[in-house]
């Protein structure tokens, strides 16, 4: 490790001058999402003096060494050849810009909103960049993520892309084009779970049930109806249609969601919030 460099307030960033190691992935970014990551890596069996953690906050590299156990927790980036970009976005451009300095050939980006080439004109050679888009279920192991590939990657960083978000998720490929679609539907998504959440637990209450006893049916409801929808047992709208016996008490409930137009909000807020992801990344 070389001298350091003092381009963020207060934050020393070596100038990375040892040898490249292949073996170990590099997280940058102790943050939720990186924590999450490697909390993933490591329950799908990755072992843990592969995995290095770079952060900058030493309150918080205390916090991982606790709750990661064996994994190197540093200060600064170390000289890898794959790393994932898990800082804030306006950190990416200089954190992937050190890293290809310090002979990166590949990086994984979780950042909302910059896009591949961004990350590939700040490093200033040609590396494989891959861009994800996560969501926070990952937090909890239950993700959704979506990703792209930059200009000179391959296959096989995408294989190698999908095995690190697939340790907290499921990751599907789609066109870089299409990631703010994504964004407005699985990045932004879990808040409109969120609402519809809060909603049935507010109309439990006033329908006389006790809070708690209203949040525990209504967060179980969720979790119940989306599981059976991934473990396939039928399509949404077949499995509403099993539910809804005629003249019941589901079809009074139906008619009053149609009524209000609760379909149409969906398309317009996941269209409206793939628009805005547009407008900030434009
Ligand atoms: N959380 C999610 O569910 C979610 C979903 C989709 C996408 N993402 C993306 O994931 C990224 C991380 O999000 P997050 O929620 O994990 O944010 P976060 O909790 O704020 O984590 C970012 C971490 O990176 C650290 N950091 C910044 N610059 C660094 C550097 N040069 N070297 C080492 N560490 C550095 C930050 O330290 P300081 O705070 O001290 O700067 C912070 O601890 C973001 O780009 C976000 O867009 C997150």
């Amino acid at each position: 490790m070389g001298a350091t460099l003092h381009d963020r307030a207060g934050v020393g960033f070596a100038v990375m001058t040892a040898p490249v190691d292949d073996r170990a992935l590099l997280i940058v970014g102790g943050g939720r999402m990186g924590e999450a990551l490697v909390s993933g890596l490591l329950a799908s069996g990755r072992a843990a003096g592969d995995l290095v953690v770079a952060e900058v906050a030493s309150s918080r590299r205390a916090e991982l060494a606790e709750a990661l156990p064996g994994v190197t927790i540093v200060a600064e980036p170390v000289p890898v050849g794959s790393a994932v970009l898990a800082v804030k976005p306006p950190d990416v451009p200089r954190v992937a810009r050190r890293l290809a300095e310090a002979g990166a050939r590949r990086l994984l980006s979780v950042a909302a909103g910059v896009t591949t080439g961004a990350i590939e004109h700040a490093a200033g050679r040609s590396l494989a960049v891959v861009r994800a888009m996560p969501n926070t279920p990952a937090l909890v192991g239950a993700g959704a993520a979506a990703i792209c590939a930059g200009s000179a990657t391959s296959e096989k960083d995408l294989q190698w892309a999908e095995e690190i978000l697939g340790a907290v998720g499921v990751v599907v490929r789609v066109s870089e084009a299409a990631l703010d679609s994504v964004t407005g539907l699985s990045g932004s998504g879990p808040a409109y779970v969120f609402l519809v959440a809060e909603a049935l637990v507010e109309a439990g209450v006033l329908d006389g049930l006790p809070r708690e006893v209203a949040e525990a049916l209504a967060y179980q409801t969720l979790l119940g109806s989306a599981r059976m929808l991934v473990e396939g047992a039928g399509s949404p709208a077949a499995l509403r249609a099993a539910v809804t016996s005629p003249g019941g008490t589901t079809a009074a409930g139906l008619r009053e969601l149609e009524r209000h137009g609760v379909r149409a909000a969906f398309l317009d807020a996941v269209t409206a919030a793939a628009r805005r992801s547009r407008e900030l990344g434009g």
